[in-house]
C-alpha cells in the first residue's frame, strides 16, 4: 500500500520523512523515495526496493532542506524499478510530486501532453500530474491555482501532494476520492502532511483529514482547507490519542469501517503489477502455473471457511464461466472429514485471509496426501497456508484487523477472476478480444467499490430503519448469491441480528413462509441476467408485507418505486459485480452494530483467526 509523508517547518525534514515512511513500512511496497527543497533547488532520491535502500542514498548523497515529501509505492503503472518510483518531477526541476491511487485517463493526458512537448522519464500514471500542474502554472499562475485546475483534470480515486520549488513557503495536497486518506498535522511553527496518522503521530496528535474533493495549503504557521474550487471551508484540528491502535484507525470509528473505504486501494494493489492493460494479459507469477498445468487440471476444488467460503463460491462462477473447468467449493471443515473425490489432476484452492485457519490447514493437508496441486490464496505473507502450498497469489489488503473480514473479502474475488482469466488463456480457450475485454473491466473495479462508498450516508439511513430487527433474510442469484450469504454473514457476526443468506429461487421452497412485516429482506437486484427474477422475488416479499432493502443499480426507478430502501451501486460488468456490490452490506452490517453500540472490531464469541478445530 502506498504511503505519504510531508514536512514544512524549521527542522531538517530528510530523516522526519524517512521515519514516517518507516512507520507505514509494514503496509507494504515495492519502492521509496524523498525530494526535498535544498538551497532553492529540489533534490530527489528514490529507489526500488525497501527504506533501508533509500536510506544508503541519502547517506551517500545527503539532502536537507526544510520543506520536502516522501513515499513508499506499490506498483501500479510501470515495473517497481527506480525511475517508476516517486517522487516525480517535472522537466523544469520546480514541481515535484507524489501520489496514492490511479489517475484513470493517464493515457489521454500523456498524449496531450506529449503533443505539447513534455518528456515522460517514468511508466507511470503519476508523471502526468506533476507535467500538468508545471504546464499551468506557466509564467503566471502560482502552484495553487494550477493544481486546482489539474485536479479538475485527474480521473480517478487518488491522493496527490505537490510541491514547488518557486513556491517554496507551502504543500500543497489534495484528496480526490476514496484512494486512501490525507492527514494534516500541526506542530510549534511546523506542519505534518501524511496519508495515514501512524506516520506523523510521534509528532503531533492536532490533526485535521481531508474528505473527498478537499484540498490543503500547508505552511510553517499552519492549514488553509479548500473546495477543488477553491472555496474556504472552516474545520477545527482534532486531538487524537497517543494510543497506537486509535491512532492507526485515523479518521474512523473503527477498523471495520476503515477497511471498508481501503478497498479502493487495496483493489487498486490487487491489480497492481498483475495486469498490463495495453497487452489485455494478466500475471500471477507466485502461482507457479505453467502452460501443461492449466492443460493437465481436470478440475478444481476449493476450500475455505466463513467469508473465504462465500469467495470461492463467487470463485466457482468465474473459473467454471471463464476457463470452462469444473469447480467444486467445499466447507473445509467438512472436506477434511469427507472422502472427496481429489487426485494428481485435480487443483486444492485453498482461501484464507491468516493462512492459518486450521480447518483450511487440515483440508489442504488432505489435497497433500491425495496429490492434488495445492494453491492458496491468503493475506498473511508467510503463513502456513502460503508455506505448504506448491503455488499462492497473495491478497494486497494490508493487514486486516477487524474480525469482521471486508477487504480481504473483496481482493480474492478480483484475484481469482485473474486467476479464471489466466487459465483460459493457458488452456487456449480464450481468443483475444474477449481476454482483452475481460482484462479491461478490471481497471474500473477500484474506481466502481469508491462510487459504492460515496453512497455510506444513504446506507446509513436504512441502518437506522433497521436497528428493531430481530431477524433478516438476505436473497441473491447467480453470482450475486454468494453475495446474499456474505450480507447476512457480516449483519449475523458483528449486530447478533439473526441473519440468513439464500439463493432467491429457494424462497419459494420454504423460506417464504417467514416472510412478514417484521421480516425485512435484503435483495441483491441489480442490473444484470437475474434482474426480472430478483424483480419478481421483491413483488412476492412486497405481497405479504415484508420491508425491501433493495442493492440496485444507479437509476432505476422500478426498484426505487418497489423497495422500502434502496442501496445504490453503480452499473458493474456483471462478473466483478460481487466486488461491488457487497460494499453496501458491509456498511450497512458495520452501521447497524455501531448504531447498536456494539463492538464492532472484535464481536463476541469471535477470533480473527481460528486455528482450533
Ligand atoms: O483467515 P481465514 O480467511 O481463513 O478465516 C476464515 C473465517 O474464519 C473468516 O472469514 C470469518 O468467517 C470472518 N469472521 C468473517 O468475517
Amino acid at each position: 500500500m502506498c504511503g505519504i509523508v510531508g514536512y514544512i517547518g524549521p527542522r531538517d525534514a530528510t530523516p522526519i520523512i524517512l521515519q514516517g515512511l518507516k512507520r507505514l513500512e509494514y503496509r507494504g511496497y515495492d519502492s521509496a523515495g524523498v525530494a526535498v527543497l535544498q538551497n532553492g533547488h529540489i533534490e530527489v532520491r528514490r529507489d526500488a526496493g525497501k527504506l533501508s535502500r533509500l536510506t544508503k542514498l541519502v547517506e551517500e548523497k545527503p539532502l536537507s532542506g526544510h520543506i520536502g515529501i516522501g513515499h513508499t509505492r506499490w506498483a501500479t503503472h510501470g515495473e517497481p524499478n527506480a525511475r517508476n518510483a516517486h517522487p516525480h518531477i517535472g522537466m523544469t526541476g520546480e514541481v515535484v510530486v507524489v501520489h496514492n491511487g490511479i489517475v484513470e485517463n493517464f493515457l489521454e493526458l500523456r498524449e496531450e501532453l506529449a503533443a505539447e512537448g513534455a518528456e515522460f522519464h517514468s511508466d507511470t500514471d503519476t508523471e502526468t500530474i506533476v507535467h500538468l500542474v508545471e504546464r499551468l502554472m506557466g509564467a503566471q499562475q502560482g502552484l495553487e491555482q494550477a493544481a486546482m485546475q489539474t485536479f479538475h483534470r485527474l480521473k480517478g480515486h487518488q491522493s496527490v501532494v505537490l510541491l514547488s520549488s518557486r513556491e517554496p513557503d507551502k504543500i500543497v495536497a489534495a484528496r480526490l476520492g476514496n484512494a486512501g486518506g490525507v492527514v494534516i498535522g500541526f506542530g510549534e511553527d511546523e506542519m505534518f502532511v501524511a496519508s495515514d496518522l501512524p506516520a506523523i503521530l510521534e509528532h503531533t496528535r492536532e490533526v485535521v483529514f481531508l474528505e473527498n474533493g478537499e484540498m490543503a495549503i500547508v505552511t510553517r504557521e499552519g492549514v488553509r482547507l479548500q473546495t477543488l474550487d477553491g472555496a474556504p471551508i472552516e474545520r477545527a484540528p482534532q486531538t487524537v490519542p497517543w494510543d497506537p491502535v486509535a491512532a492507526e484507525k485515523g479518521e474512523y470509528r473503527h477498523f471495520m469501517q476503515k477497511e471498508i473505504h481501503e478497498q479502493v486501494r487495496s483493489l487498486t494493489d490487487t491489480i497492481a503489477g498483475r495486469v498490463d492493460f495495453e497487452a489485455g494479459r494478466v500475471y500471477l507469477p507466485q502461482l507457479n502455473l505453467t502452460p501443461e498445468l492449466a492443460r493437465r487440471i481436470k478440475r478444481i476444488v476449493i476450500t475455505a471457511c466463513g467469508t473465504a467460503y462465500h469467495a470461492g463460491l463467487v470463485g466457482k462462477y468465474l473459473i467454471e464461466h471463464i476457463a470452462r473447468l469444473p469447480v467444486e467449493v467445499d466447507v473445509a471443515s467438512e472436506l477434511r472429514y469427507r472422502d472427496p473425490i481429489i487426485d494428481e489432476d485435480t487443483v486444492l484452492l485453498a482461501i484464507s485471509q491468516s493462512g492459518e485457519t486450521a480447518d483450511t490447514l487440515a483440508a489442504m493437508a488432505e489435497g497433500r496426501t491425495r496429490g492434488a496441486t495445492l494453491w492458496a490464496v491468503v493475506n498473511v505473507i508467510g503463513s502456513q497456508a502460503m508455506r505448504v502450498a506448491d503455488g499462492y497469489i497473495s491478497m494486497q489488503t494490508g493487514p486486516e484487523i477487524g474480525v469482521a473480514s471486508t477487504k480481504a473479502y473483496t481482493a480474492p474475488l478480483v484475484d481469482l477472476y485473474m486467476l479464471a482469466i489466466l487459465l483460459a488463456d493457458l488452456r487456449g480457450i480464450l481468443d483475444e478480444q474477449e481476454r482483452r475485454r475481460l482484462v479491461a473491466a478490471l481497471r474500473l473495479v477500484p474506481d466502481l467499490a469508491g462510487q459504492a462508498l460515496e453512497r455510506e450516508p444513504e446506507v446509513e439511513a436504512a441502518a437506522r430503519s433497521l436497528l428493531e430487527t430481530k431477524h433478516c433474510l438476505y436473497l441473491g442469484r447467480g453470482i450475486n448469491m454468494p453475495t446474499a450469504y456474505e450480507g447476512a454473514l457480516k449483519l449475523k457476526e458483528i449486530s447478533y441480528i439473526h441473519a440468513e443468506g439464500y439463493p432467491a429461487g429457494e424462497m419459494k421452497h420454504g423460506p417464504i413462509a417467514l416472510i412478514d412485516r417484521d421480516m425485512p429482506v435484503v435483495v441483491i437486484a441489480t442490473q444484470d441476467r437475474w434482474y426480472e427474477k430478483m424483480l419478481s422475488q421483491i413483488e412476492q416479499v412486497k405481497s405479504r408485507g415484508g420491508p425491501v432493502v433493495a442493492v440496485a443499480t444507479e437509476g432505476d426507478e422500478m426498484i426505487a418505486s418497489l423497495a422500502d430502501h434502496v442501496l445504490w451501486v453503480p452499473e458493474t460488468p456483471w462478473m466483478l459485480s460481487p466486488v461491488v456490490n457487497v460494499i453496501p452490506l458491509q456498511m450497512l452490517a458495520y452501521h447497524i452494530a455501531a448504531l447498536l453500540g456494539l463492538d464492532v472490531d472484535q464481536p463476541r464469541n469471535l477470533a480473527k483467526s481460528v486455528t482450533v478445530e
